[in-house]
């Protein structure tokens, strides 16, 4: 069996499963300075309306190793991205792009109306990805992030899914 098709295959986008969570809680503690522990992504998962996606790497091993993962909640054809991360390691491959993409396809699929999202002005790599897929600026929320590198403003993004 050719194992180098493994590593450098394109990762794939699933559900996440309740033993994937220790490890998401992992990847969201190295992203962001408040860790949403396995017990608060188990409480969201429980949510009605919430997806979790994981992008993982295929295993010979039939283990589980994700890359990086986007939690999306939706209520009444109006989704919203509570967080995407993706592993320190695995930054800048595509990753989070993939797992935007999924989510946009399953919400398209799914009849759902728009999609928004906050992120901190100064995370560039961040509206950098949001902007390449659609999103476009709606409004703004000055002094919204506390931990954040620049003066702290939220925007407020929506990409239209109809
Ligand atoms: C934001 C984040 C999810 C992006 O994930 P990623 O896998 O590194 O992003 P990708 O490799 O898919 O990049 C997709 C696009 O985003 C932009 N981008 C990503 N990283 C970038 C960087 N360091 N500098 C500039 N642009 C960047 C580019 O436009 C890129 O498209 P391109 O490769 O065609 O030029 C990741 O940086 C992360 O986990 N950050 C910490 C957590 C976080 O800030 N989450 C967002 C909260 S709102």
């Amino acid at each position: 069996m050719n194992f180098w098709w493994f590593w450098t295959s394109p990762p794939v986008v699933e559900e996440a499963l309740d033993e994937d969570l220790p490890k998401l809680a992992e990847i969201h503690g190295l992203s962001f300075p408040h860790q949403w522990d396995e017990d608060e992504l188990s409480r969201l998962k429980g949510q009605d309306g919430v997806m979790i996606l994981e992008a993982r790497r295929a295993s010979p091993y039939g283990t589980r190793n994700p890359l990086g993962f986007i939690i999306i909640r939706s209520v009444a054809g109006e989704a919203e991205v509570l967080t995407i991360a993706v592993h320190p390691r695995s930054r800048g491959r595509g990753v989070g792009k993939k797992l935007m993409q999924e989510a946009i396809f399953r919400l398209y699929s799914d009849r759902c109306e728009c999609l928004f999202l906050e992120v901190d002005s100064a995370n560039d790599p961040a509206v950098l990805l949001y902007k390449s897929l659609g999103f476009r600026q709606i409004g703004e929320r000055k002094g919204y992030y506390r931990n954040g590198k620049g003066d702290g403003t939220a925007l407020v993004m929506r990409v239209d899914l109809r």
